[in-house]
Formats: structure tokens, C-alpha cells, sequence
């Protein structure tokens, strides 16, 4: 169902496979007793020998107390990296995964905001902090350097399941450690970021829906008159000389990154926000981009109800204002449906349209679990259609029928390991177990064969963007075991509601 089948004899990076690798399916859950396909057999990979080398890349990444995306391009903390990364690290050491998780809490804002990113003295990065001066607001922290925007809140999933390999006593006291600033970060996002409560989460730059450079972001950031400044640089085109000077494309060929134009229309998003402290209010009332993306809301959705069963387990309640709100939340995301094209979207807050620019996020109301049976379907049709996500190396970031669609060009196209873990565990959750299999076999072949890039062209599944990527790295140690596929009867309590 999902995708379409590997081309015999050539492998993932485009090369033709000389010699079989051995894999020994049993112990990664796959089908035991008599295998009903060739694929079932040969998952592809060499089970030991995959996870010891993405443990192998996640130890070169670590840093002083936490892991960076990538060496070179990606130095600093960032939000939701950091949870992909604890739930790899996990399986092999919950101490550092609790330490990262922990580290990435002591930057969390006055306002409960988790910053994307926490910044170390002495490492350079193109956006660093010297460019965010976030100090201006009087919410961020003084003692830490930090970005003045959020990202995805995957947090309370890494905690959950970080607190699925502990013994009872060390899970409470890990969840009790990590309760105030989950409350106090949920509060942000549901009270400040989603109107007191009565609607989705609004962000406020495209960067706090970590899908950065999308389509339906950069059609809404483009609906906006650019500044003098940027008209200046396309009109004269010497946006391809600033492209010799840019820092990511010291690492990342310049075509498989954002253009320079895209780059700077989202530097001047950030400029505007900054002039305003990164403060919410003066944001909705004054900033030209506002959405309601699908994929943070949909990730809240999930958060959400982990938070409830975090406060379940260490008997806890929940404000009830807070609780009102996530009810309010959960009610609300099917807002984001179109029926006349059977799929999701993001919504622009100012105008309350969707913007109708298709991209991966349509899918991740199966992990929120907030889509009922018949729209779920509809999108696991979607992940196999050919037009749309079923290409032969899924799950690509744009349909593959999209004037968008660029295979190799960051969240233009090319398939990345997170959006297809968060993909897996929703066909999981509504069911579709065989599909979620297929798609764990095809992501982790494809890993196996070409590296643990930062992402992969859908189409031949050459590799691009960082190299030794930390979450492709951890997302395969985490696919690669039992414990995912075969979670704990209470998680499938959580299904939103
Ligand atoms: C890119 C991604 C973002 C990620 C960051 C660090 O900016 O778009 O989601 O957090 O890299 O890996």
C-alpha cells in the first residue's frame, strides 16, 4: 500500500546493488513464521550492524550535555531534534536522553515557551544569537542564550517514552521532574499561542512549524509585500552572488537547501518579530504571517494527551483551564479538513482560509489521532498513490504532483526520516499495521544503503542535506527495536479524547 516496490537490483543511493546484505528479520519485529514476500525475508540491512552505527553517529554529535543535529551545519540544541534524539538515545542510555530533555527545560521562558533553539557560547551558526537577540523580551532567560521562537512540541512524547524503558519508581520521579514545565509550556501554547484557549495554536514564524521552507508557508509568507531591500536583490539578481557567501552551503550543496531569496524573506520574517520582542500579542495584532500549521497543532493534539496520562500516573490534575483548552484544541483541528479535496491544510490565522498548498503535514493528523476512520483512510490512500506520496522511496515532504515538488530541495520534496517515524506510529495507531511495517522496512533500507543523511530524494533515494544526521540516526535505533512496534497496551489508550 504504501509507496511502490524497490527496483530489483538497484539500491537506494542510485547505484546497483553487487551483493545481497544479510538481515535477520526476526529480531525487528517483522513477520515471523512463512514470509508472504521477498522483502520479508531480506528486510534490506543487517539489523547489529545498523544500530551500532547509529549509535556511532549520535556519540560523534554529542556535545557537553546534549546532542547537535549535525556537526558543522547544526551545532546548537535544537527543540525538537532533541526529542527525536532522546528517543533513539533511550534504548541505549535513558540517563543521557533524561539529560538532554532536561537541558533543553532549563531554557524554557518565562512565558513557558520551549525556545527552538538553545544556543552555546562558541559555536558559530548562520542564525546565531547575536541575530535573535532574544534578550530583548523580558520572558526569556538571562542565564541561557536561546532562539525567540518555538518549534513542534514533541516534548511530552520523548518524555513518555523515555519513561517507557524506566522502572516504575524512576518513571514517576523522571515524569514528576518534568511535569511544572510541561504544564507551564502546554499553558503557553494552548493560552497565549491559541487565543485564550478558544482556538488552534498560531505560529509566528515559519521556522516554528520545523518545516521551514514549505510551500504552504512560503505561499503564505509570499502573500506579503517584501521589504524594499529583497525587490532590490531579485531585481537585480545578485541574490545568486550572496549565495557564495552563505554559511549552510558550506556544507550542503546550495540546491538542495533553500534559495537565497526564500532565505531572506524568512530572515526578514524574523527581523519583524524581533522589532516586536517576540511578544505573542504584539505578533497577532501587528506580524503579516500568522498560521494555524497543521503539523504543530497536530503534534499538540498528541502532546496533549500525554500530558494527561503524565499527570494520570504521578496523580496529578491538570488546571482546568488548561484542560478546557485542549478539549477546545482537540474539537477544533477537523476545522483544517477540506471536503472538496478530501485532505488538510494549515490554516492562515488572519484570514481564516486554508492555505490549500499541499505538503506531508495533511498526514499527520493520523498521528495526532484526531482524524475519524473515513478521513484516515483517505490518507493512507494518499501514501500509496503514485501522484501523491508513493514514491518508490517514501514518504516525500510535497506530493509528487505538485508544481512545488523539487526532489532534492530540504522540505520541497525530499523524504526525511522524522516526518516518516511520526507517519509509521499514526498508521500504527488507526490499524494499519501492515503499511506501518512496509514503511519501517523502506525507511530503514534506505538509511542502511545511503547513510544517515538529513534527507533523501524520494525518487532514487540519493542522499542529501547534512551528513550523520543525529535524528535519522536516532529514529533508526528506535524503528530498529521491538519497543516501538510493540508499545505498551496503554499507549493505545492515548488516542486523542
Ligand atoms: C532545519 C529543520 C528543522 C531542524 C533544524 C535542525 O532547520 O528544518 O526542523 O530543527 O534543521 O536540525
Amino acid at each position: 500500500m504504501v509507496g511502490s516496490r524497490d527496483r530489483a537490483g538497484v539500491d537506494g543511493c542510485g547505484q546497483a546493488v553487487t551483493a545481497e546484505r544479510g538481515g535477520l528479520a526476526v529480531s525487528v519485529g517483522f513477520p515471523v513464521g512463512a514470509p508472504a514476500r521477498a522483502e520479508d525475508v531480506d528486510p534490506g540491512f543487517e539489523v547489529e550492524e545498523l544500530r551500532r552505527d547509529a549509535i556511532s553517529v549520535l556519540s560523534r554529535n554529542a556535545r557537553d550535555g546534549y546532542v547537535a543535529p549535525a556537526r558543522g551545519l547544526y551545532v546548537h540544541q535544537h527543540l525538537w531534534d532533541s526529542c527525536f534524539i532522546a528517543i533513539g538515545q533511550r534504548h541505549y542510555d535513558a540517563v543521557a536522553a533524561m539529560a538532554g530533555l532536561r537541558r533543553l527545560a532549563r531554557a524554557q521562558w518565562g512565558n513557558g515557551m520551549i525556545p527552538h533553539i538553545r544556543f552555546e557560547g562558541g559555536w558559530r551558526y548562520w542564525w546565531d544569537s547575536r541575530v535573535w537577540r532574544s534578550r530583548a523580551s523580558p520572558s526569556a532567560p538571562r542565564s541561557v542564550a536561546t532562539g525567540g521562537i518555538s518549534q513542534p512540541p514533541m516534548l511530552a512524547e520523548a518524555v513518555v517514552r523515555v519513561g517507557e524503558v524506566l522502572p516504575h519508581d524512576q518513571r514517576i520521579a523522571w515524569y514528576r521532574s518534568m511535569y511544572p514545565s510541561l504544564v507551564a509550556y502546554h499553558e503557553w501554547m494552548h493560552l497565549e499561542r491559541g487565543l485564550d484557549g478558544r482556538d488552534l495554536a498560531v505560529q509566528i514564524h515559519p521556522w516554528e512549524t520545523g518545516l521551514d521552507n514549505s510551500p504552504p508557508l512560503l505561499d503564505l509568507l509570499g502573500r506579503q509585500p517584501s521589504p524594499w531591500w529583497i525587490d532590490l536583490i531579485a531585481w537585480s539578481r545578485t541574490d545568486r552572488l550572496a549565495t557564495h557567501f552563505r554559511w549552510d552551503t558550506k556544507y550542503v550543496p546550495a540546491d538542495q537547501r533553500s534559495s537565497t531569496l526564500e532565505a531572506l524573506r524568512l530572515y526578514a520574517a524574523l527581523r519583524r518579530i524581533r522589532a516586536e520582542r517576540y511578544e505573542t500579542r504584539a505578533a497577532l495584532l501587528r506580524s503579516p504571517f500568522l498560521i494555524q500549521d497543521l503539523t504543530f497543532n497536530s503534534i499538540l493534539v498528541r502532546a496533549d494527551a500525554h500530558l494527561r496520562e503524565i499527570a494520570r500516573e504521578i496523580g496529578k490534575s491538570l488546571p482546568p483551564k488548561l484542560l478546557a483548552a485542549m478539549d477546545c484544541h482537540l474539537s477544533t483541528m477537523e476545522q483544517l479538513w477540506d471536503e472538496e479535496s478530501k485532505t488538510y491544510y494549515s490554516r492562515d490565522a488572519l484570514s481564516g482560509q486554508l492555505v490549500k498548498e499541499p505538503s506531508i503535514a495533511a498526514l499527520m493528523p493520523l498521528y495526532a489521532g484526531s482524524a475519524d476512520a473515513a478521513r484516515a483512510k483517505r490518507l493512507v490512500e494518499m501514501l500509496g498513490d503514485p501522484e501523491i506520496f508513493g514514491t518508490p522511496y517514501p514518504v516525500p515532504s510535497v506530493p509528487v504532483r505538485s508544481l512545488s515538488f523539487r526532489p532534492s530541495r530540504y522540505w520541497q520534496g525530499p523524504t526525511w526520516v522524522n516526518t516518516n517515524w511520526l507517519v509509521i506510529d499514526g498508521l500504527r495507531r488507526y490499524g494499519y499495521r501492515e503499511e506501518a511495517e512496509a514503511l519501517t522496512r523502506k525507511t530503514l533500507r534506505l538509511v542502511s544503503r545511503c547513510g544517515f543523511y538529513e534527507y533523501y530524494d524520494p525518487m532514487t533515494g540519493s542522499p542529501a542535506g547534512a551528513k550523520d544526521f543525529s535524528w535519522t540516526a536516532a529514529l533508526t535505533v528506535d524503528l530498529l527495536s521491538d519497543c516501538h512496534r510493540a508499545a505498551p497496551a496503554r499507549r493505545d489508550s492515548l488516542v486523542a479524547g
